[in-house]
């Protein structure tokens, strides 16, 4: 894995020259005082700190580990470590390296951190978990991506599938409304019960907000919040949890990739360029956290007229479009999965709460969105072609 120096800054110029060179050991000593901002406990305890050398000049070169490759926090690691290191007396110039800790690293702090019940377990992220965690994300709202989710769930539902949907989009939590259930969760000792309707267990950030009021959800608290939804809900056994993504590229992805490293991106996007070009930068995030992008779905691709023929009111070639260029961008194959009609009645029964799946299953949509549960469904959860090689600084 290629890492590269991120900051060089010339500290203690003044420093007389004859001065003994430190010792390794007093820079590791200064990183003890150096504590990750999110874990918030000393990096060297964390293992992230990958090799130090002193050289015969005073400077220093420390490499860091980070636990993802799209970590916000690289830059106040870098400063840290360039303080601490540079109080060192006889310390007279600091680079930092960065790179990006591997999947068994990461495994490895997690259960460190689990032990000492700081960080929640998270059950899918446990090595030997059988779930397959479905990310459902888009460039911009109103694509259908919690039509989406919702018709996914419930046809793998109906398969006889144990599925659970997490509706994380805090701009319009409407997956339970879709699902047909008001229901709130109920609380059993310290474990959420999570609502089921149609065989699909949900959990949505609505029904953590007072009489649904919108709130200013910052990124900790969302990271927080998902947390909590995958470790504190009781799932049981789950084959498949959906999580329904908020649009576009922010927080709650890097949150995911963080809290559930083998989750896997599908992107839905509608048929139209300007749809596709944001869309293809949601899906492009998977570069950054390393995480498998399964495919893409295209939305509202077309209207059926009475006489049979097809109307393309959103324009044509969106999905494909999107789908080769994140082939490209990825260097994996990243298929179209599918192309749904326009169907009036996918809105209705989603209004009604009984997703079109399921209130006419055999409808043109309900066939595309059936065979698209059908290939999820059955994938192997194996980590084959995952994406491994990709550098930490790519941007
Ligand atoms: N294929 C479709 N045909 C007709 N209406 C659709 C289709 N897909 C989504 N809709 C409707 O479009 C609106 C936006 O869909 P929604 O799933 O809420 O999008 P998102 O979650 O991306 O914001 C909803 O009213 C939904 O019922
Ligand atoms: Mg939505």
């Amino acid at each position: 894995m290629e890492s590269r120096p991120t900051l060089n800054r010339k500290v203690g110029a003044t420093v007389a020259s004859t001065q003994s060179v430190p010792s390794v050991d007093a820079v590791k000593a200064a990183l003890d005082g150096v504590h990750d901002p999110e874990i918030n406990r000393p990096i060297t305890e964390l293992g992230m700190v990958k090799d130090v050398t002193v050289a015969a000049d005073g400077t220093a070169k420390v490499a860091v580990w980070l636990t993802v490759a799209g970590c916000p926090m690289r830059d106040t690691i870098t400063s840290r470590v360039t303080a601490a290191v540079s109080a060192v007396p006889g310390i007279r110039d600091v680079r930092v390296e960065l790179d990006v800790m591997s999947d068994a690293q990461r495994t490895a702090l997690r259960r460190q951190l689990r032990g000492t019940a700081e960080e929640p377990r998270i059950p899918f992220a446990e090595p030997g978990s059988l779930t397959r965690v479905y990310c459902i994300a888009s460039g911009k709202g109103g694509v259908g991506k919690s039509s989406v989710t919702v018709n996914l769930a419930a046809a793998m539902a109906d398969r006889g599938l144990s599925v659970g949907v997490v509706d994380a989009d805090i701009y319009g939590h409407s997956v339970p409304g879709m699902l047909g259930t008001s229901a709130r969760p109920t609380q059993v000792e310290k474990m959420i019960m999570p609502p089921a309707a149609h065989g699909v267990k949900v959990i949505s950030i609505g029904m953590f907000t007072k009489d649904n009021t919108p709130v200013v959800w910052r990124g900790p608290m969302l990271h927080r919040a998902l947390q909590q939804f995958l470790a504190d809900v009781f799932w049981g056994d789950l084959d498949v949890l959906l999580l329904d993504l908020p649009p576009g590229t922010g927080d709650i992805a890097i949150s995911v990739a963080q809290l559930v490293p083998t989750a896997e991106i599908l992107v839905v996007t509608t048929p139209q360029r300007a749809a596709a070009e944001v869309a293809q930068r949601a899906g492009a995030i998977a570069l950054q956290t390393r995480q498998r992008l399964i495919g893409v779905v295209e939305n509202m691709s077309w209207l059926e007229m009475p006489d049979g023929s097809r109307n393309y009111l959103f324009g044509s070639g969106g999905g494909q479009v999107v789908a080769d260029s994140l082939t490209r961008a990825l260097g994996s194959d990243v298929p179209l999965m599918g192309q749904i009609p326009l169907d009036p009645q996918l809105r209705e029964s989603g209004d009604a709460g009984t997703p079109l799946v399921l209130a006419n299953p055999t409808s043109p949509a309900s066939v595309v969105l059936r065979g698209i549960a059908d290939r999820l469904a059955t994938r192997s959860r194996g980590l084959a072609g995952r994406l491994l090689s990709v550098s930490p600084s790519a941007r």
